[in-house]
């Protein structure tokens, strides 16, 4: 269907005084006592493209009924009324799909939680257009941060045999029937597809490391699947993970790479979607357009750990979970530090070993880890990384101490017998950075059909 994309119509002053044909869906229609007009949206602006009709063309506007689907045929003039915009005199309008009044998105009911119920349509209104627009150039950015810095893009498989952060949140991957027998765990497991246990991958990192091994530089892009059951407004069971991994590269170099990743996101965003930013500053958060700004003009904050507990401790503030050293923590003290104390991205780096994961590098001291989080106002936890342990014997000791087999990692660990180097990476979360930048508050309102415990539209 011949046709213009009305993002065009909008942003291209040559279209102006031009026959066009645009299609869209009805937003809103009215008439006065000559003329009819009628606002469409065909999902590539923010912004509504205004349509002109004289009378003598249409009899009645109210047949197009909010939500049907429309091709218009006409010229695009500079608006009268709106200043430094344009609509179309339409000389035909044709009905494409009509929409009955039973359509579920009519002007009254428009509650975040009520759209949840309607995922299949709920990117018909402004927010989650608005949304999924900024979703994808933050994609994009992404692929443009690492591709500008000779980072290779791999794809590592979804169904794994091991679990990389060994929390045991993997899902499982079986064809086994529902009233399948056998005697025992490894029975079933043998007589399994893969032959042996096998799940949906938790993070990309494992085989990340053996690409950044042999391609130096590397990152992966994809779905990750965790059986977590927490149900919070930024847990999702199924959400997209960005993992760089990098040789020869310590933690100081991964915080660098870090927070020249999150700018040039947020860099990108304020420039590609400055409408969609004005419009989330407007509704969802007051002052996202500054605090975006400050974002990137100004440097995160790093803290150890252990300053981390202490200002904690010293603030007076009583927390519902334990602040201690070894303790992990919770979202509610990375709201504090972020929010009442740093007022900034800051990077905590340093951790006990005893909480974090069995491939971090171990520091000196024998109890930390070079690892970080980057925790971000109003989210908490957008990045988690480390150095990784090269020392065969230590990743080995902490395997055992957090009860993993050591056969089902035989490539990893084998990774540090030919030529070992140090390295570094950490994982971004997709649609916790989304959260950041749009001010949504709800990780399920960033996900088209969003995957949490109990819930699978
Ligand atoms: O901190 P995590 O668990 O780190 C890893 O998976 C490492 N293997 C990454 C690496 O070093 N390559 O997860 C990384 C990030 C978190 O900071 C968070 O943004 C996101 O992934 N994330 C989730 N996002 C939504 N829902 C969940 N259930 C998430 N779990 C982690
Ligand atoms: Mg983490």
């Amino acid at each position: 269907m011949k046709h213009i994309d009305i993002v065009e119509l909008f942003n291209n002053k040559n279209y102006v005084n031009k026959k066009v044909t645009v299609c869209g869906w009805a937003r809103t229609t009215r008439d006065s006592k000559n003329m009819a007009f009628m606002e469409i949206n065909d999902g590539t602006s923010l912004k509504h493209l205004q349509i002109v009709m004289d009378k003598t063309i249409i009899d009645n506007i109210y047949q197009f009924k909010l939500g049907c689907s429309v091709k218009v045929d006409g010229t695009l003039v500079e608006s009268l009324v709106m200043k430094d915009s344009v609509e179309v005199n339409a000389e035909k309008i044709t009905l494409l799909g009509d929409c009955p009044p039973d359509y579920p998105l009519q002007k009254k009911r428009t509650t975040l939680e009520f759209l949840r119920g309607i995922p299949h349509l709920r990117l018909r209104t402004n927010t989650f257009n608005a949304v999924f627009r900024v979703r994808s150039v933050v994609s994009w950015a992404i692929h443009e941060f690492f591709q500008n810095r000779n980072f290779v893009y791999v794809h590592t498989p979804i169904i794994t045999a091991s679990d990389c952060e060994g929390a045991g949140e993997m899902f499982r991957v079986t064809t086994h029937d529902y009233d399948a027998k056998f005697d025992s765990e490894e029975e079933y497991y043998n007589n399994d597809f893969f032959g042996q246990k096998a799940g949906l991958s938790v993070s990309c990192q494992l085989e990340g490391e053996v690409a950044a091994m042999a391609m130096g530089k590397i990152y992966t892009f994809g779905p990750s699947f965790r059986a977590e059951h927490s149900n919070t407004p930024r847990h999702a069971a199924e959400f997209w993970h960005i993992e760089p991994e990098i040789a020869f590269a310590e933690l100081p170099d991964l915080l660098e790479i870090a927070e020249a990743l999150i700018k040039h996101i947020v860099n990108t965003v304020l420039t590609k979607c400055a409408s969609e930013i004005e419009f989330f500053d407007r509704f969802m958060e007051k002052g996202l357009i500054d605090k975006l700004k400050n974002v990137v003009n100004n440097e995160f904050g790093v803290i150890d750990y252990i300053k981390a507990i202490e200002l904690l401790q010293q603030s007076g503030q009583k927390f519902q979970f334990p602040v201690a050293w070894g303790k992990d923590i919770q979202t509610e003290h990375e709201k504090y530090l972020t929010e009442v104390i740093f007022k900034k991205p800051i990077f905590v780096i340093n951790y006990p070993k005893t909480i974090k994961s069995f491939y971090m590098k171990q520091n000196d001291d024998g109890k930390t880890v070079a690892a970080t989080d980057l925790l971000v106002p109003g989210v908490g936890e957008i990045i988690g990384g480390s150095e990784r342990e090269t020392d065969m014997d230590k990743l080995l000791q902490a395997m055992k101490e957090k009860n993993l087999n050591a056969c089902e990692y035989e490539h990893y660990l084998s990774l540090r017998k030919f030529g070992s180097v140090p390295h570094s990476g950490f994982g971004l979360g997709l649609e916790r950075m989304i959260m950041y930048i749009t001010g949504m508050s709800n990780i399920r309102d960033v996900i088209l059909f969003p995957r949490t415990v109990g819930d699978i539209k």
